[in-house]
């Protein structure tokens, strides 16, 4: 199997269009060890001829260009992109789903919450049924195996995570299973095992066995204090408020991921506020010692 990050920096980018923060303005003027990154989305590949997209991003229209697999050019109009999946209903998830209009019927795999709010809040799936139009197949969050026959070689699971609907869902305060899911992808031929979570707010019982079973853990790296867009001056929003896990703490992800030796883990979804995205920082320091990678843009993984 192979993995593409397409964008590792969480909602907004990095940076962000309207910030001014340390590290937002500390890009801009080369004043720190860092690069761009554009917001977050995977594709994922057993044959590196169809694609699965997983997530849309609003970047994506930068982020096919930047990789030549997803736009192989074999007729005047041709994607490499099979079919897309969704982890969640999230703006920095979807968005991109507008972009693809102009391409061939869109295979679309989404919990039935998320194509819920995809059709009311975010009512992007019946604005597209006037442009490529969508076949929308259910995941069902529950570990069972499904397959995506637009892009064979791949089994997947999905894990719902105990997270919060966007706040245009219309079950913003009732949570549903299936609002956030991890999902455990398995190439048939190879055994390669890939974990991916980009909104892991909890390390919830469940999740233990395909954690552990996993030969790279890419999970959440929006945060390291759950106090990161107070302590930069950028908002009141609090990490865990928004189903993150921030990386620092007693319970943090850094300790967490300590239960699970033999995985790779790289960090994604890196919120622009986050110290970890200065090379030279101290807080990438202790990842490094941790053994855990801070996800850029275009890491390339053969599983
Ligand atoms: C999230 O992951 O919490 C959201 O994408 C935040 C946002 O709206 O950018
Ligand atoms: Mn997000
Ligand atoms: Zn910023």
């Amino acid at each position: 199997m192979r993995i593409h990050v397409l964008g590792a920096g969480a909602g907004g980018g990095f940076p962000q269009w309207n910030c001014h923060c340390r590290y937002c303005a500390g890009l801009r003027a080369g004043a720190i060890a860092a690069r761009p990154r554009t917001q977050s989305s995977i594709t994922v590949s057993a044959d590196g001829e169809r694609w699965v997209l997983i997530n849309a991003s609003p970047d994506i229209r930068a982020q096919i260009e930047a990789f030549p697999p997803l736009r192989p050019g074999r007729a005047v109009r041709d994607t490499g992109i099979a079919a897309v999946l969704l982890v969640d209903s999230q703006i920095d998830h979807a968005t991109g789903l507008l972009t693809l209009r102009e391409g061939p019927r869109l295979a679309l795999y989404t919990t039935a919450p998320v194509q819920q709010d995809l059709s009311i809040g975010f009512p992007v799936i019946p604005m597209l049924s006037h442009y490529c139009g969508v076949d929308w197949h259910p995941i069902v969050a529950d570990g069972s195996v499904f397959g995506v026959s637009e892009a064979p070689g791949l089994s997947f699971q999905a894990y719902a995570l105990s997270s919060k609907a966007p706040p245009y869902s219309p079950h913003r305060h009732d949570p549903h299973p299936g609002d956030n899911i991890g999902l455990f992808i398995t190439d048939t031929a190879t055994g390669g095992r890939l974990f991916y979570a980009p909104g892991l707010g909890a390390f919830e019982p469940h999740l233990h066995e395909p954690m552990s079973q996993a030969d790279v853990l890419m999970v959440d790296g929006t945060a390291w204090r759950d106090e990161d867009l107070i302590d930069q001056g950028a908002g009141s929003k609090r990490a865990l408020e928004m189903g993150h896990l921030p990386q620092s703490g007693p319970g943090g992800m850094i300790e967490r991921l300590a239960a699970f030796p033999r995985a790779r883990k790289i960090l994604i979804h890196i919120n622009n506020t986050n110290p970890i995205l200065d090379d030279h920082s101290r807080e990438r320091a202790i990842l490094d010692a941790a053994g855990i990678t801070v996800a850029e843009d275009g890491l390339d993984l053969v599983l």
